[in-house]
């Protein structure tokens, strides 16, 4: 059984049997980090959904120590590339099977861009990710409002074990939004992210585990440092 722990705002660790994977790990400047980049295990890949500084965060950093492959859009695996990083680049609807598993990238409705200084470098399109390994699959809903296609998303790759959906509103769909989205998805569990890190995505997150279960749903509020295998 796969081992997702919570390490803050999005950042998700999975370890497995065969690896260690990390998607979105923000955690140098995260005020609500568990672990610092120095307390992550050994990992096969970086999987980011999108080139905001709050996801990529300390991907490059960790790819490189790990000689981790980084997963992601064309544009921000490149970038990543030009960073010195090993990266795999793919593009919204695509699957590969790779070495640590199976990833598909799909829609996420957002902006993606890396900010240098005043400037921003355009990073593709943001996503979605459904990372799949050991006969289960989760899906990271990145940064996103709600729509319609995550219930074709939840169908045509379900059954989805276990997904990660945003709630802290102003920059992602809020808490109603987010009860929405995981009844179109469809996943057997979901688990709440993108709040309470700055005052803008603050709310309370077992205000939407508790709508979950009246909608018929099962959601795990776990806070940072916590997991749950799945
Ligand atoms: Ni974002
Ligand atoms: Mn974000």
């Amino acid at each position: 059984m796969p081992k997702l722990t919570f390490c803050g705002h999005s950042c998700a660790l999975v370890e497995s049997s065969a690896c260690n994977v990390i998607i979105d790990p923000f955690l140098t400047g995260n005020p609500t980090a568990s672990h610092q980049p120095e307390d992550i295990p050994p990992l096969a890949a970086v999987l980011l959904t999108h080139g905001h500084g709050d996801h990529v965060g300390d991907g490059i950093h960790l790819a490189k120590r790990n000689r981790a492959t980084v997963v992601a859009t064309y544009e921000l695996a490149t970038y990543c590339e030009s960073e010195g990083c090993e990266a795999i680049s793919m593009n919204v609807g695509g699957a590969a099977d790779l070495s640590f598993g199976r990833v598909k990238l799909v829609q996420a409705w957002h902006s993606s861009s890396f900010q240098v200084g005043d400037r921003f470098i355009y990073m593709g399109m943001p996503t979605g990710i459904l990372y799949s390994v050991e006969g289960k699959t989760l899906y990271h809903l990145g940064d996103t409002g709600l729509f319609s296609d995550l219930e074709l998303i939840g169908k045509w790759n379900g059954p989805i074990d276990v997904a990660l959906i945003p709630i802290g509103d102003h920059y992602t769909m809020g808490i109603d939004e987010a009860v929405e989205a995981s009844r179109l998805v469809g996943a057997k569990t979901v688990v709440p992210i993108h709040y309470n890190t700055f005052p803008p995505i603050e709310c309370d997150p077992t205000e939407f585990a508790d709508k979950v279960a009246k909608a018929g749903g099962k959601a795990v509020v776990l806070k940072p440092g916590e997991s749950m295998e799945y």
